[in-house]
C-alpha cells in the first residue's frame, strides 16, 4: 500500500515499490558505489553519515567496512525508511547504525564529527545544492570525505535510434526541474568544493549499458514504467508523448538487438581542508 511522502515535494515519492526499486537499483549499481568505497579506502573505526540514506543500502555496506568499532548513521527525512533500516539492525543485532530523521538542510548534525559524508542519488532532486552542501562540510572532521554519487544527465541512449525516445535526456531533464532539482548537478559540485575549501580528489563518471534482458536495462523499466505517467499528470509531457515512449520503449524491449546506455553517474569525492 502507498505511503504518504512525508517530505512533500521530493520527486519520486517514499512508499514500499519505490523502496523495493531502490533495492533493485542497489542490485545493479552497488559494484559502483562499493568500488567507490574502495578508493576512498573506508576502513575500520570510521564515523561515517549516509545522508539521504532512504532504507539504507549504502549504511548497510558502510557498516561493513567500518566493523565494530566504526559508526553508520543514516540521515533521512523519511520514517517509513528509517523504520525499515531499524528493524534490520533489530534483526541482526546491529549496534553501530543509527538513524536521524531530517533533511540535511535542517538536521541538527554534530559539528566536525564525520570521517566520511556520503550521498547517494539525493542531490539532484534539492533547490538549493550549496544549502544542502554546507552543513555537510561543517559536520566533516578536519580531513574527512564527502562522497556524492549523483547524475550528470548525459549519455542515455537507446540504440537503435530514431524514435521518439531520442527525446528523453530531455524529457527526464525537465522532470527532475518541475520538482525544484537538476538532473546536472554533479557538474556543480567542483566549484561548491573549490569555494568552501574542499579539496577535489575524485570525478569519475559511469555509463552502464546492456540489452533487453539485462540488469540495468530493467533498472530503468522500473524507473521508466513508473514515471512516463507521472510525468504526463506533471504537464511535463502530454498524454500522447508518454503513450509514444512507452510504446517505442516497449518496442526495444521486444527487440533482442537493442542495446540501452545509463545516464552518467559521477563519482565525487573531496577532502575537508579546514
Ligand atoms: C533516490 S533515494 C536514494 C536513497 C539512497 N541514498 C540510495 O542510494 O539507495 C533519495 C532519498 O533522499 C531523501 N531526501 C530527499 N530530500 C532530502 C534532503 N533534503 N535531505 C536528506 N535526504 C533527502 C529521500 O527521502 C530519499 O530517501
Amino acid at each position: 500500500m502507498p505511503q504518504s511522502n512525508n517530505h512533500g515535494s521530493y520527486l519520486l515519492g517514499v512508499n514500499q515499490q519505490e523502496l523495493e526499486r531502490l533495492q533493485f537499483q542497489h542490485g545493479v549499481w552497488g559494484h559502483v558505489t562499493k568500488k567507490f568505497l574502495g578508493r576512498l579506502n573506508v576502513g575500520n573505526g570510521w564515523r561515517c553519515l549516509d545522508v539521504g540514506a532512504g532504507p539504507g543500502l549504502v549504511s548497510m555496506d558502510l557498516r561493513e567496512l567500518v566493523g565494530q568499532t566504526g559508526e553508520v548513521t543514516a540521515l533521512d527525512p523519511s520514517q517509513f525508511y528509517l523504520d525499515w533500516l531499524r528493524k534490520q539492525a533489530g534483526d541482526n543485532g546491529w549496534t553501530n547504525v543509527k538513524c536521524i530523521q531530517g533533511t540535511a538542510e535542517s538536521a541538527d548534525l554534530p559539528p566536525h564529527l564525520y570521517d566520511l559524508i556520503f550521498v547517494r542519488w539525493v542531490i539532484a532532486f534539492v533547490p538549493d545544492p550549496e544549502k544542502f552542501l554546507l552543513p555537510l562540510f561543517n559536520a566533516l572532521r578536519p580531513g574527512g570525505i564527502i562522497a556524492i554519487q549523483d547524475y550528470y544527465y548525459e549519455g542515455l541512449s537507446l540504440f537503435p535510434r530514431g524514435g521518439i525516445w531520442d527525446t528523453m535526456p530531455d524529457v527526464v531533464r525537465a522532470y527532475y526541474r518541475s520538482g525544484g532539482g537538476d538532473a546536472y548537478v554533479t557538474g556543480k559540485i567542483p566549484a561548491l568544493f573549490r569555494k568552501h575549501g574542499i579539496e577535489l580528489t575524485d570525478l569519475t563518471p559511469t555509463c552502464l549499458s546492456g540489452g533487453p534482458t539485462s540488469g540495468v536495462m530493467e533498472w530503468a523499466h522500473r524507473f521508466f514504467s513508473l514515471h512516463i505517467p507521472l510525468m504526463a499528470e506533471k504537464g511535463v509531457i502530454s498524454n500522447e508523448q508518454a503513450d509514444a515512449l512507452t510504446a517505442d520503449w516497449n518496442s526495444h524491449r521486444r527487440n533482442p538487438d537493442t542495446v540501452f546506455f545509463s545516464p552518467l553517474v559521477v563519482d565525487v569525492a573531496g577532502i575537508a581542508r579546514r
